[in-house]
């Protein structure tokens, strides 16, 4: 039976084969749970060669306020995940900056550093239980661009495991709009597990609607999801 560990497996192989046909290829990177295979497996492929080193990257999203050191800020998430593990160049890998003093501004910013690095070639994308990607929580515009964000209650509730007390979890984000992840180029998305199905079925079944923002993907040219059996058991 398909679980993460294949999951991981697949994707990888479509990361490298982007990387191989274009070593400076710019990658979007997700953090959370889902993309650890995926990286775990990246890396093997890296220890058997494949060259990593001119990459760029991207992160999806960074909390509002927490310090770049703290160890669940995405700063030091994709650090110790991403660039460590896969031997990214640091200097070319951008987190968007929570703690900056005019967030809106760092946000434009964001969004001009993607532009002048040519784009994004492939997006790693998680899934949230509620159906968001990035932190493009429901009823996000389908044409948003990088912005703060209000967490939800569910994401809050879910990504509390990461911190000592779910009160020490950041009520807002700065994330990625649907807009922005849909000019990838290309979109990969992994999910695995059972509290993923309703939303892999929702995004995949259901209609294109901002109540369930990954639904965007079926607007993209060259989107792949990548699922295990448990994430796949309530499609029909
Ligand atoms: C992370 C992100 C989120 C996660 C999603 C799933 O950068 O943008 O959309 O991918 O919350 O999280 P996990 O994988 O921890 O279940």
């Amino acid at each position: 039976m398909a679980g993460p560990v294949e999951v991981g497996a697949f994707a990888a192989g479509r990361i490298a084969e982007v990387v191989s046909a274009k070593p400076e290829a710019v990658l979007g990177v997700a953090t959370g749970s889902s993309p650890l295979e995926t990286y775990r497996a990246l890396a093997a492929r890296r220890d058997a060669g494949l060259d990593l080193t001119r990459v760029s990257a991207f992160a999806l999203d960074e909390y509002v306020g927490i310090a770049h050191d703290h160890p669940e800020s995405y700063h030091a998430v994709v650090h110790r995940e991403v660039v460590e593990p896969l031997g990214l160049d640091a200097s070319r890998v951008r987190v968007p900056d929570g703690l900056a003093d005019d967030l809106d501004a760092a946000c434009e910013d964001y969004e001009a550093q993607i532009a002048a690095a040519g784009g994004v070639d492939l997006q790693l994308l998680g899934i949230g239980a509620n159906g968001h990607i990035g932190f493009n929580e429901p009823t996000s515009s389908l044409s948003s661009r990088t912005r703060v964000k209000t967490l939800a209650p569910r994401t809050r509730e879910d990504n509390a495991r990461f911190f000592d007390s779910p009160d020490d979890v950041p009520m807002h984000c700065l994330t990625q709009g649907l807009g922005t992840i849909l000019d990838a180029r290309r979109a990969l998305l992994v999910a695995q597990g059972a509290s993923k199905a309703a939303a892999v079925a929702a995004i995949v079944e259901g209609p294109v609607s901002s109540m369930w923002p990954g639904s965007v993907l079926q607007l993209h040219r060259h989107a792949t999801l990548v699922i295990d059996e448990a994430a796949a058991s309530e499609l029909r």
